[in-house]
């Protein structure tokens, strides 16, 4: 299959209301503020993983990693946009909107400075932890059913996004290789990544949790409860192995199994572009 129809650039334009439903998750506050808050950062994130791979571009001398490099950065570009078009509704319509604009200057300061002062091999290595990751999570959401649980409109946008990030799972990987970067030194940041991306997570959700106790309350029925520890054991079975196999010397994201819904998605969301190219 050529390159184009391994990693299309879909043009999506989501619409998001303001009483659109934030508790996406049905019956999770908690677990749709972790993504909600979250995606916060993408709109300063991607961006520096865009900077990152057009950094490295010189460095690539395989024309076809090339041209995959240039689609994972247009595939990324979409993204971000389209997540703060939703960010912007959610510190408008979210009690902890103020707090979340904070965070957010904060992280975007962090990924500015990166891109300025870091090595960019700290960076690719950075962003081949969060691509690695991201993979390990797409496949288990679509593996364990998650998004027959939630609702519209951040259902869509979320599936559309994890679905291309599985179609780029190897650009981040193969760019970081061919610059050079090797397994111990890909540990050493992926221990790191984890820290600090994974706290960065918990610090959004945890200001919408305490800024929304009124939410909070409403989903604390014992039955509520019995079926989000279901969800979460079932989740949390399929994704650790996946993520655990990205800490191996041998980790090959072009060869990971893909799960049954993941071509039905990909033809989906291509039918509701606005362009595919
Ligand atoms: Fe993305
Ligand atoms: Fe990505």
């Amino acid at each position: 299959m050529g390159v184009a129809d391994n990693i299309p650039i879909r043009r999506l334009d989501f619409e998001f209301a303001d009483d659109m439903d934030l508790v996406f998750i049905k019956d999770d506050p908690a677990l749709s503020y972790l993504f909600v808050g979250s995606w916060m950062m993408l709109p300063h994130l991607e961006p520096f993983l865009i900077r990152t791979v057009q950094a490295a571009l010189d460095q690539v001398k395989n024309d076809r990693l090339r041209e995959e490099a240039i689609r994972f950065c247009a595939q990324e570009g979409q993204h971000f946009r389209q997540h703060q078009k939703m960010n912007e509704v959610v510190k408008r319509i979210h009690p902890a909107g103020p707090r979340l604009a904070e965070l957010e200057r904060e992280v975007a300061v962090i990924f500015e400075d990166w891109s300025a002062n870091k090595p960019l091999k700290f960076c690719l290595a950075y962003g081949e932890g969060f691509e690695s990751m991201t993979c390990a999570a797409a496949r288990a959401q679509m593996e364990t059913g998650m998004f027959d649980d939630m609702k519209e409109p951040i259902r869509g946008l979320m599936y559309w996004h994890i679905m291309e990030e599985v179609e780029h799972r190897t650009v981040a990987h193969d760019v970081y290789r061919a610059c050079g970067g090797n397994y111990l030194h890909r540990m050493k940041l992926a221990m790191f990544f984890q820290r600090h991306y994974l706290g960065l997570c918990k610090r959004f959700q945890a200001a919408m949790i305490e800024a929304a106790p009124e939410v909070m309350a409403r989903y604390q029925q014992p039955e509520m409860e019995a079926k989000r520890k279901a969800r979460m054991t079932a989740y949390t079975k399929a994704f650790m192995p996946k993520l655990l196999a990205t800490y191996t010397p041998w980790y090959s994201p072009s060869s990971v199994p893909l799960p049954p819904s993941y071509e039905g998605a990909r033809r989906t969301f291509s039918d509701l572009a606005l362009s595919v190219r």
